[in-house]
């Protein structure tokens, strides 16, 4: 390799806008970067726009990309996930020398990044995979950054990498996750929360136009005012900037015109298929993934309108205290989504053995991230009260904090149901809260259940191991351990 060039901190390859954005940003913050894309018109459309901003090294070939680098070599990939990180892979990789470290800033699936990391650690490669969240703009001037991958590979690549990330408080918003795919999965678990926000603002959203008749600009102004309190968020502001946008060939109000089939690219699906898979109810993660394919399924929609929605009540009155009733349902179940998250997170930390710690994300999900927000503050505060929480919850903070909102959430749920208006995140929520602080379940009859037709066993409160009834004899119990 041509060590002579070699002066460049960090490669980017992939320069789409996500890996151009974030290039200027190594660039801007000091550092020498060099680029490559399959196509080099990319980075010369890159160096033309912005060239001027820090050191950029113009390559072409792999060769000549990995020949800019210092060693031990960082090269970050931003291409699209799947097929075509495994070929840039396997093309970087094949000249690359051990100790050089690839890292995926991609969207990709924390299992194929469990795979890589273990198949380049096995040729002496460090692998990270990185979840990058703020979008186009945070990835310019900060986004928040979640490295996975070995610890050792951390201390040559944390500094750049911290340097470059959103700051709160002089705290990069960027740690070392975990080993491994720890940080593909917490970058997942993290769209997973953002699907649910997004899905409870849709539905507070759709109360106060449907349930009050308010228009979109006066929401607009409503979602503003939350933002001043403990809803203050970065999906709460954009959520003001969209509902204030006009038309400029309508003259309507943009979300109007805006056909209203939500699209999605996977992440939040892969959420919810790995709770399922580790048993974690994410069920406000769920509503949002399965609202927006009810949302898609155009031509059923169009085929069930006119279906009977049976008597509806009255709309409510009082437009002020519905109002509040929406602004603490949603910060209620928007805890019960973290809270879901959070357990997530803590269950794929014991399935995979990461040891990952739950503070650490509400650290550097404080700023540059999607689901920014004031409350993250009060999260962090909560897992360094008691770091083994059982539920975020049960944070005394946040109990109180659902205390306050509990009778404004039954009041939305319930006015919902009798408007016919479909709020799945907020009555899920609120279905998990009530079942979470229950007594007894009726998992019990479940049980019975399951025992009656399959023998499945059961516990009994009053005495230890398992049970069975001979159902289909004389209907006597007998111990089955
Ligand atoms: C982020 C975003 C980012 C992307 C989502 C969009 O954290 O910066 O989450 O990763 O915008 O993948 O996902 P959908 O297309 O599935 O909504």
């Amino acid at each position: 390799m041509a060590s002579a060039n070699a002066i460049a901190q960090i490669g980017v390859t992939g320069l789409a806008v996500m890996g151009s954005n974030i290039a200027r940003n190594f660039a801007r913050n000091g550092y020498t970067v060099a680029l490559h894309n399959r196509s080099v018109a990319k980075t010369d459309a890159l160096l033309a726009a912005h060239g001027d901003e820090g050191q950029f090294v113009r390559t072409e070939t792999i060769e000549e990309f990995l020949g800019a680098l210092e060693k031990p070599r960082r090269v970050l990939i931003m291409v699209k996930a799947g097929e075509a990180t495994d070929a840039v892979i396997e093309e970087l990789a094949a000249a690359m020398e051990p100790g050089d470290i690839i890292i995926d800033g991609g969207n990709a699936l924390y299992t194929d990044t469990i795979r890589r990391e273990a198949a380049m650690a096995a040729r002496g490669l460090n692998f990270v995979g990185a979840g990058i969240s703020g979008g186009e703009e945070g990835a310019l001037n900060g986004p928040a950054i979640m490295p996975g991958g070995p610890k050792e590979s951390y201390e040559s690549l944390g500094p750049l990498l911290e340097s470059v990330a959103a700051k709160v408080d002089g705290v990069p918003c960027c740690t070392h996750i975990g080993p491994d795919g720890s940080g593909h999965f917490v970058k997942m678990v993290h769209n997973g929360i953002e699907y649910a926000d997004m899905q409870l603002i849709g539905e507070a959203y759709h109360l106060l136009r449907d349930a009050l008749g308010s228009s979109a600009g006066q929401i607009a102004e409503v979602f503003t005012e939350w933002n001043s309190g403990e809803l203050e968020s970065y999906l709460v502001e954009i959520t003001a900037q969209v509902l204030q946008q006009v038309d400029a060939t309508t003259g309507e109000p943009l979300v109007d015109v805006i056909v209203d089939a939500a699209e999605q690219k996977g992440t939040g699906r892969w959420t919810v298929k790995s709770a399922l898979d580790l048993g974690i109810p994410v069920t406000g993660i769920a509503e949002a993934v399965f609202a927006r394919a009810l949302s898609g399924s155009r031509a059923q929609r169009k085929a069930a309108q006119g279906l009977a929605a049976g008597t509806l009540a009255e709309k409510p009155t009082d437009a002020k205290q519905f109002t509040e009733d929406i602004r603490r349902a949603l910060y209620a179940s928007k805890i019960v989504a973290y809270a879901q998250g959070f357990d997530q997170i803590a269950a794929g930390s014991a399935e995979y053995d990461w040891d990952l710690h739950p503070g650490d994300m509400a650290t550097i999900w404080r700023g540059g991230c999607i689901i920014r927000a004031r409350f993250l503050n009060r999260i962090k505060e909560a897992y360094e009260q008691d770091p083994a929480l059982p539920s975020l919850i049960l944070a005394p903070y946040f109990r109180q904090a659902i205390e306050e909102a509990v009778d404004s959430w039954r009041r939305v749920v319930s006015t919902a149901v009798q408007l016919g208006i479909p709020v799945p995140a907020f009555a899920s929520s609120l279905a998990y809260y009530d079942a979470l602080r229950a007594e007894r379940l009726p998992a019990a009859l479940t049980q019975g259940q399951r025992d009656f037709f399959g023998a499945h066993t059961y516990e009994r409160v009053d005495a230890d191991g398992k049970f069975h009834t001979l159902w289909s004899g004389d209907r006597t119990e007998v111990r089955a351990d």
